[in-house]
C-alpha cells in the first residue's frame, strides 16, 4: 500500500530534482526519407526545421524508453525507486490499451511502493503530468512523484504519408518531482483544451469508436491524420495566449526568463511564439532538428537536454509551453 502523507498543513512548493531522457539509437534522416516518399532534404529542413530523428527498434517498446529515462532521472534526482509515491505516464502510444505503460515501468525500474496510472493529452502530456503531480505534492497526498512524456510515434506513422511521416520520431524524457523545504519550483501552470479541434490532429481509428478490422484495415485508420496548417494557427495562438496568461499569473515578464523550452513540432512555430512573446531565439532552447516532434517527450527531452547542458541556473525563470492533439496546450513557469 502507497503511504498516505496528505494532512491538514499548508501548500509546499514544488522542486524538479531530476531530469533524464533516452533516444533510440537508430538515426532516420531526411535523406533517408526521400527514398520512402516525395519530399526532399530542401522541403523538410525549410518547413519544418527537422533534420533527422530517431526511430525505435521493433522489440523496443513505449514501456522500455519510458523506464530507460526514468533510471536517468533518479540517477540525476539521487534517489531509489522505493522513494517514488506514484508514477505519472503521458503518451499517446501505450504498449497496450491495458494494462497502463505506467505500471510497465514501475516494474521495469523497481519502484514497487508507486501507484501508477497513464494520461492522454497528446503533445502536451508531459506538462499536463507535472501539474498534476504538482497538485499530489503541494496537497500533502505524495513526496516523490516520477514524471514522464513518451512517444513511439513511428508505430502510428503512416510511412507511405509525407504531409505527416517526416514530421515525427520516438524518445522518452523523466523529471522526479519532490517538495524541497528552501527549493525553487513549480509556480504557475496554465492548461487548456478544445474538443471542437479534435478533428484536425487525430488518430481515427484502433480505438472503441472505430476498431479496425478485416474489412477497413486497407483504410489505414490506425495512422497519425493531421490538417498541417489549421494545427500551426492554432499552436501559435494558444501557446502565446497560454504563455502571457502564465507568466501574468506568476507576476513576472518575458524578459525575465532566462529559457523558453517549446514543444518541438515545427521551427516556425517556434520562432513566431518567441517573436510574440519578444523572447530572442538565443534564450529558446530547439533541439527538434536532432529529433524531430517526439509528442509528450518533446519538452520532456528539451528540459533534460537544458539541464544537462547548463543553460539554467538555480533561480533562473524558465518558461515550458506546449500544444497538441485534441486540440490540448499547457503553459508553466518553472523557478530552477
Ligand atoms: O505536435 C502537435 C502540433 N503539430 C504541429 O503543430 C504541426 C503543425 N503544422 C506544421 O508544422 C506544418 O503545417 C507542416 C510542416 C505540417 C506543413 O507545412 P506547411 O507550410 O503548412 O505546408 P502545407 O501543408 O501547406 O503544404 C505545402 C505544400 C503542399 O503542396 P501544394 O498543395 O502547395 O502543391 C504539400 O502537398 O507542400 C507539400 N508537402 C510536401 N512537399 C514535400 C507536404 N508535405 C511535404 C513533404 N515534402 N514532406
Amino acid at each position: 500500500m502507497t503511504p498516505q502523507i496528505k494532512a491538514n498543513l499548508p501548500k509546499r512548493t514544488v522542486s524538479i530534482i531530476g531530469t533524464g531522457s533516452y533516444v533510440p539509437e537508430k538515426v532516420m534522416t531526411n535523406a533517408d526519407l526521400e527514398k520512402m516518399v516525395e519530399t526532399n532534404d530542401e522541403w523538410i529542413a525549410s518547413r519544418t526545421g527537422i533534420r533527422e530523428r530517431r526511430i525505435a527498434a521493433k522489440d523496443e517498446a513505449t514501456s522500455d524508453m519510458a523506464a530507460k529515462a526514468a533510471l536517468a532521472a533518479m540517477e540525476d534526482a539521487g534517489i531509489k525507486g522505493e522513494e517514488i509515491d506514484l508514477i505519472i505516464l503521458a503518451t499517446i502510444t501505450p504498449d497496450h490499451f491495458m494494462p497502463s505503460t505506467a505500471c510497465l515501468v514501475q516494474t521495469k525500474i523497481g519502484a514497487m511502493r508507486a501507484a501508477c496510472f497513464d494520461i492522454s493529452a497528446a503533445c502536451s502530456g508531459f506538462l499536463y503530468a507535472i501539474e498534476i503531480a504538482q497538485q499530489f505534492i503541494t496537497s500533502h497526498t505524495y513526496n516523490t512523484i516520477l514524471v514522464i512524456g513518451v512517444d513511439k510515434l513511428s508505430s502510428i506513422v503512416n510511412w507511405k504519408d509525407r504531409n505527416t511521416c517526416v514530421l515525427f520520431g520516438d524518445g522518452a524524457g523523466a523529471a522526479i518531482l519532490r517538495h524541497r523545504a528552501h527549493g525553487h519550483g513549480v509556480i504557475a501552470t496554465r492548461m487548456g483544451s478544445n474538443g471542437n479541434l479534435a478533428d484536425l490532429l487525430s488518430v481515427p481509428g484502433g480505438g472503441s469508436a472505430c476498431p479496425i478490422t478485416a474489412e477497413n484495415a486497407h483504410l489505414e485508420l490506425n495512422y497519425i491524420k493531421m490538417e498541417g496548417r489549421e494545427t500551426f494557427k492554432h499552436a501559435v495562438t494558444n501557446m502565446v495566449e497560454s504563455a502571457k496568461q502564465v507568466l501574468d499569473d506568476a507576476g513576472l515578464k518575458s524578459s525575465d526568463l532566462a529559457c523558453v523550452i517549446p514543444h518541438q513540432a515545427n521551427l516556425r512555430i517556434i520562432s513566431a511564439v518567441a517573436e510574440r512573446l519578444d523572447v530572442p531565439l538565443e534564450r529558446v532552447m530547439v533541439n527538434l532538428d536532432r529529433f524531430g516532434n517526439t509528442s509528450a517527450a518533446a519538452v520532456a527531452i528539451a528540459l533534460d537536454e537544458a539541464n544537462r547542458t547548463g543553460r539554467m541556473k538555480v533561480g533562473d525563470y524558465v518558461l515550458l509551453v506546449v500544444f497538441g492533439g485534441g486540440m490540448t496546450w499547457a503553459s508553466s513557469v518553472i523557478q530552477w
